[in-house]
């Protein structure tokens, strides 16, 4: 690996105070990719103050924005210059196969930039009319520092969608990359030292949730907290954030809910569901977790299914034909493989039961439950792993209680060849995003988020630059 290992700091990489690394591990080998700056509270606190200072002298929001348009537009270009660097990184830091990161990840944080880049140039206040004499205008400003924390399942693209919005607004940002995934993310912010970003602009401080992401959170000079991980997480930043009233997005968990109906286009919908579960490893919050198929389409949807998981097996993520990587480390793995365990113990039908493939790396094997019941683990929590859970329902009411009884609501979609019937259900399914006749689409344009505990505020388009900015009312007497 040559890309950064330490803390980018105030337009400077420099090692943490304590002078501590952590490794970071390649998951299809076991063998450390990297040893990485580790930072702790005070490394924060120095990034949250060059992220201040930059602020402040409004080096970054008091340029022209038509000359901040043309940074970010460079970002993206530099990501695209980079992509196969990137890709081969970002493999070999998560495990997932070059042909998603090559082809999704890198492409999609570019034009992430490459949109918002639009945005600088448009981020417009309105005039209001209001009682009497007086001329009633509005502002959008930007919020401030924003402290930014991200996952491992999609470490580039987590940080290229909440900083190009951000940054676009005129913030300035400190990133708490993944512990698990940190590089491309310590890339992302040498790129942004090429594009020509003033000094304390991007910031990028790796470390663990516990000692750098709590520390941020409890920033007292940190003005906003946009957060995409766990639930449980999610609840704490929240908490966290209270008590300094920090400004809060948060993008959590998902057990989104996949419905196909007997008149729709099976071979799609077998694609569709395919794809939905196993794309990323299973490690996609909006995975499709949950499948429902109607009664009469049930035998041959699955036949179907079940003979293309078995054909996914698990390869070297950096081959170009791999489709099924590894998960993301030891921990994960073990999570997944506890849940297999508890879908056989809870007695649903493992009718293709996965596990672990070979002894080194962490390779899990697809896993298809059918007549899982709703009250049962691997119905309600999120597993994050090629598991799927399939479900029976007997009516529409009966689908959409299912399809909504969880706690989560992030994404949702429906097979159907009837116009009225899919609108009817994707208006009353409870989630941020739903698909009708496909999965996983997502881009740029379009806003993404949680409804119920899948979190709330949503990220890209033009809903995001109400994440990053705040409005400002001001009052003209004209008497
Ligand atoms: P996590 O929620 O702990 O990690 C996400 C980020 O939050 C990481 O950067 C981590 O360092 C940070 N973090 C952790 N504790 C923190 C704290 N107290 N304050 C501030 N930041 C903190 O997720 P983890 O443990 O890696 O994965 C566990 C499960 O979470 C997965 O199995 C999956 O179900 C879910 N998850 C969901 C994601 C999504 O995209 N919705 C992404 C990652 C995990
Ligand atoms: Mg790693």
């Amino acid at each position: 690996m040559n890309g950064p290992t330490q803390l980018f700091i105030g337009g400077k990489f420099r090692d943490s105070i304590s002078g501590k690394t952590f490794a970071t591990v390649n998951p299809a080998t076991e063998e450390v990719l990297a040893h990485v700056s580790e930072a702790e509270a005070a490394d924060v606190s120095a990034a949250v103050e060059a992220a201040r200072k930059a602020f402040v002298s409004k080096s970054w929001r008091g340029m022209e924005a038509r000359e901040r348009a043309k940074l970010l537009w460079k970002t993206g270009d530099l990501i695209m210059k980079n992509a196969d660097e990137l890709a081969r990184t970002e493999t070999m830091d998560t495990g997932k196969p070059i042909f998603e990161s090559r082809y999704v990840d890198v492409p999609f944080a570019a034009e992430t930039f490459y949109y918002y880049a639009g945005w600088c140039s448009k981020i417009e206040g309105q005039t209001v009319p209001v009682p009497g004499n007086f001329l009633n205008y509005t502002l959008r400003q930007p919020c401030g520092v924003c402290g930014i924390i991200t996952p491992w399942n999609f470490p580039l693209l987590m940080v290229a969608w909440k900083i190009a919005p951000a940054l676009a607004c005129g913030n300035t940002v400190v990133i708490k990359v993944a512990e698990d995934a940190p590089l491309t993310g310590l890339r992302l912010g040498q790129l942004c030292l090429e594009a020509g970003f003033p000094d304390g602009v991007v910031n990028v401080v790796p470390g663990f949730g516990e000692t750098a992401g709590r520390a941020l959170v409890a920033h007292p000079d940190v003005d906003k907290i946009s957060f995409t991980g766990s639930t449980a997480v999610g609840k704490e930043i929240m908490r966290t954030a209270a008590d300094t009233l920090k400004k809060v997005s948060l993008e959590l968990g998902g057990k989104s809910p996949n419905i196909i109906f007997s008149d729709a286009d099976i071979d799609a919908a077998v694609g569709g569901a395919f794809n939905a579960i196993f794309y990323g490893k299973g490690e996609v919050c909006v995975a499709g977790s949950r499948l429902f198929i109607e009664d009469s389409v049930h035998d041959s949807v699955m036949d179907a299914l079940i003979a293309r998981a078995k054909k996914l097996e698990p390869g070297d993520p950096l081959h170009s034909k791999t489709r099924l990587g590894a998960l993301v480390s030891r921990n994960q793995m073990e999570r997944v493989l506890g849940y297999i365990e508890a879908g056989k113990k809870e007695g649903a039908d493992p009718v293709l039961l996965g596990g672990r493939a070979g002894e080194r790396g962490f390779f899990v094997t697809p896993t298809i439950f059918d007549s899982v019941g709703q009250g049962m683990r691997i119905a309600r929590e999120e597993i994050f792993g090629p598991v799927l859970s399939v479900l029976r329902f007997k009516d529409t009411d009966d689908l959409l209680e299912k399809a909504n009884g969880t706690a989560y609501g992030l994404a949702a979609a429906v097979w159907t060849r009837d116009v009225g019937r899919a609108h009817r259900i994707a208006h009353q399914l409870e989630a941020g995003t739903v698909w009708i006749n496909a999965y996983l689409a997502l881009s740029a344009e379009s806003p993404f988020g949680g409804f119920k505990q899948s979190g709330f505020g949503r990220e890209l388009g033009r809903q995001a630059i109400d994440l990053y900015t705040q409005v400002k009312s001001v009052w003209v007497n004209m008497e």
